[in-house]
């Protein structure tokens, strides 16, 4: 069967990492059709959508997509910078990342933070992480009131703690909804396992702050109890997500699989991220039951951009990752040889690991080794 990937690169450096992808498919020749889709800012300045509908229809067209990198910018610039005809229509932007999440039910955010030998930006060699972060809630629901309506208020007198509010007017007053699911916490945690018991990973640690936020955390400790009940197989440890932030610091070679919710994951991947060499090394897959979506975690980097000078390998990770969610196992192994060959062999580097490579260079010296 052929497949239908979408390739939606998005804005500035998102097109740059994408032609080295682009590289690397085409070496592969997988049995693919390629499907290029609009997302991105030029489409909010033109159309008031960044992620319009016909790209939405062609992702629900598509087994998965592969996606660049996009630029987001604040409310104000946002409104001047939107087609005058537009202004005036209602439309707001949103993040293209946060709202295909949302609307594929992509609740598996999947972060490896792998030191690879040579890589002359690794904190340690021996780090071998994969952050499992819930996709679709939490901090995140985007369930937010500022001002509080009166009606959010009554509702919230009904806690004895807010008593210490009661001075504070509804304008001083924002509130963000932290929304746990008992169905968003057991997925994620079972994704986790299931992936640890599949790779042979020795440990699964949940991340949370129970003691504090005791009825979310709470809910997601007790779910994962249960679930690592099924794996016992597995080591399971549970840490505080400040202890968390201490102990990646200390002893990062010492953990393996880590799951936790949406903002801490947020936080925890990118802590990770940077212990393997940061950015340029950070893909993502975000994942439901029947659809993906594989990125570089990085942005558009407006300033590189066209100039071939990035790091693709966020990129060819993301790559890997995919082929890998495919099923396609034999090229997903054999792209990630290529690229520990490559950054083993020190000889071609961009700029960010200290050399002179352009990132074009990077993805063929890869893709010769594929
Ligand atoms: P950024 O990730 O685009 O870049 C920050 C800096 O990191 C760059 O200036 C560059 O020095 C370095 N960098 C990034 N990717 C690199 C790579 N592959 N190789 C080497 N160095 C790399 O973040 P920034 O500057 O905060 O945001 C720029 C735009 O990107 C904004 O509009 C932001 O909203 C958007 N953004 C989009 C994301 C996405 O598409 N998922 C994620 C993060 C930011
Ligand atoms: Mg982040």
């Amino acid at each position: 069967m052929t497949y239908k990937i979408a390739i939606l690169p998005g804005d500035g450096i998102g097109n740059d990492v994408m032609d080295a992808a682009r590289i690397i498919l085409d070496t592969i020749n997988l049995d693919a059709e390629y499907l290029s889709g609009d997302v991105g800012w030029e489409f909010w300045c033109r159309e008031g959508n960044p992620l319009p509908d016909r790209t939405i229809e062609l992702l629900k067209e598509s087994d998965c997509c592969l996606f660049g990198a996009i630029t987001s910018k604040p409310k104000e610039e946002a409104t001047r910078e939107l087609d005058p005809a537009l202004r005036d229509k209602g439309v707001s932007y949103y993040s293209p990342i946060v709202a295909m999440r949302q609307l594929f039910n992509l609740y598996v955010n999947m972060r490896p933070c792998k030191a690879y030998e040579g890589n002359p930006l690794n904190y340690r060699d021996d780090i071998d992480i994969v952050v499992f972060r819930e996709n679709t809630e939490g901090l995140y629901s985007g369930v937010e009131f500022h001002p509080l309506p009166q009606a959010v208020r009554d509702a919230l007198s009904l806690h004895p703690r807010m008593k210490a509010f009661e001075d504070v007017t509804n304008e001083d007053m924002a509130l963000s909804c932290r929304i746990f699911t008992r169905r968003a916490c057991q997925r994620i945690v079972r994704a986790a396992f299931e992936y640890a018991k599949d790779q042979g990973r020795k440990s699964v640690t949940v991340i949370e702050k129970p003691n504090v936020i005791r009825e979310t955390s709470g809910l997601m400790i007790r779910e994962a109890r249960k679930i690592a009940e099924e794996y016992p197989g597995i080591e399971f440890w549970e840490t505080n997500v400040d202890a968390m932030a201490m102990w990646l610091i200390k002893n990062p070679q010492d953990y393996s699989v880590l799951v936790t919710s949406n903002l801490f994951g947020d936080i925890i991947s990118d802590l990770c991220a940077q212990l393997v060499g940061g950015l340029g090394f950070a893909s993502a897959a975000n994942m439901s039951d029947n659809f993906a979506v594989f990125e570089p975690t990085h942005g558009s980097a407006p300033k590189y951009a066209g100039q071939y000078k990035v790091n693709p390998t966020a990129m060819l990770l993301a790559v890997r990752l995919m082929l890998d969610w495919l099923g396609e196992e034999e090229d997903a192994q054999s792209l990630s040889r290529a690229i520990a060959s490559v950054i083993k062999d020190r000889k071609i580097q961009t700029y960010d690991m200290g050399g002179t490579s352009s990132t074009l260079e990077v993805a063929r010296a890869v893709a010769e080794r594929v």
